[in-house]
C-alpha cells in the first residue's frame, strides 16, 4: 500500500492585488512504504512547497478542482484540525529543512531531545534517545555544543539526528546534504539509507545532487510546479 498519496496539489501565492504565483500546478504523487525517493528539479520549481504540503505544514489550495487529497498510510489527512495535524507530524514524521531550524539557545542534545518530548517521551527518555541519535550521526562528542558552536555540517547532522530520533515512519528531507562536503554527504546518506533499510522508514528527499539521487530507489523530476518524468534509477 502507498504510504504517502497526494492528488491534485496546487499552491498559489498571492503577491499584491493582481499578481499570483502558481508554485504547484496539480501534483500527483504516490510513495510506497519503505521507499527512498528523491525529488529533483530546478530552483523555484516547487520542491520545498511540495515537501511542506506533504509534511502538513502548509495547506494546498482548497479551491482546486477536483479538490486536493493527501493520505498518509491510507488515512485522509487533507482536512485535519490543527491539533490532529500537529499530533500526526510529531508521531509519524521527521523533518530536515533547508535551513536547520535548530533552537539557538539549546545544546545539540536538547535540540534533538525536544523532538522526542513533543512526541510524548518523558524528559529522561528523550535525553537518552537524543544521545543515541547523536551517535548515529557521529556527534556524540558535540552533545553539549550550542548551534553557534558547531560547523554548518555539524548543525545539519544535528538536524538529521533530530529527524531520526523517534524513528518516524516518514522522513521528509529538503536538501539534507546541501551544505555538506562530500565526506559528510556520504556519511549522512549512509545513515539515511541504513534507517531506510533496517527500519523500513519511508524517505522523501529533495536534492540537486545527481549522485545523491542515484542512491535512491526512485527519482521524481519536477518542473514548473508539476512532477513530470520518473526515472527508475536516477538517469536524471
Ligand atoms: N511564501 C511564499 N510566498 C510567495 N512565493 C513563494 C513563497 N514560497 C515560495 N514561493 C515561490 O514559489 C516557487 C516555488 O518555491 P520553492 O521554494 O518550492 O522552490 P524549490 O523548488 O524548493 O527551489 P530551491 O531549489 O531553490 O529550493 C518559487 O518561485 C518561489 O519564489
Ligand atoms: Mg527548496
Amino acid at each position: 500500500m502507498a504510504f504517502v498519496e497526494a492528488y491534485n496539489l496546487h499552491k498559489t501565492y498571492r503577491m499584491g492585488r493582481n499578481n499570483t504565483l502558481h508554485a504547484l500546478r496539480g501534483v500527483d504523487i504516490s510513495i510506497e512504504a519503505g521507499e527512498m525517493v528523491a525529488i529533483m528539479g530546478p530552483s523555484g520549481c516547487g520542491k520545498s512547497t511540495l515537501m511542506h504540503i506533504l509534511g502538513l505544514l502548509q495547506p494546498p489550495d482548497r479551491a482546486a478542482n477536483p479538490p486536493p487529497r493527501i493520505l498518509i498510510s491510507g488515512v485522509d489527512v487533507t482536512n485535519l484540525s490543527d491539533s490532529r495535524r500537529t499530533q500526526m507530524r510529531a508521531r509519524t514524521m521527521g523533518f530536515v529543512f533547508q535551513s536547520f531550524n535548530l533552537v539557538p539557545t539549546l545544546t545539540a542534545l536538547e535540540n534533538v531531545a525536544l523532538a522526542s518530548e513533543y512526541a510524548g517521551q518523558s524528559r529522561s527518555t528523550a535525553a537518552a534517545t537524543a544521545r543515541e541519535a547523536l551517535e548515529w550521526v557521529n556527534l556524540g562528542d558535540r552533545a553539549h555544543h550550542r548551534p553557534t558552536e558547531l560547523s554548518g555540517g555539524e548543525q545539519q547532522r544535528v538536524a538529521i539526528a533530530r529527524a531520526l530520533a523517534n524513528r518516524p515512519a516518514l522522513i521528509l528531507a529538503d536538501e539534507p546534504t546541501g551544505n555538506l562536503d562530500s565526506a559528510n554527504t556520504a556519511e549522512v546518506l549512509e545513515v539515511l539509507r541504513k534507517f531506510n533499510r533496517e527500519h523500513q522508514q519511508t524517505i522523501v528527499l529533495v536534492t540537486h545532487d545527481r549522485e545523491v539521487g542515484a542512491t535512491c530507489s526512485r527519482v521524481l523530476l519536477m518542473r514548473d510546479g508539476v512532477i513530470g518524468d520518473e526515472h527508475p534509477r536516477a538517469a536524471a
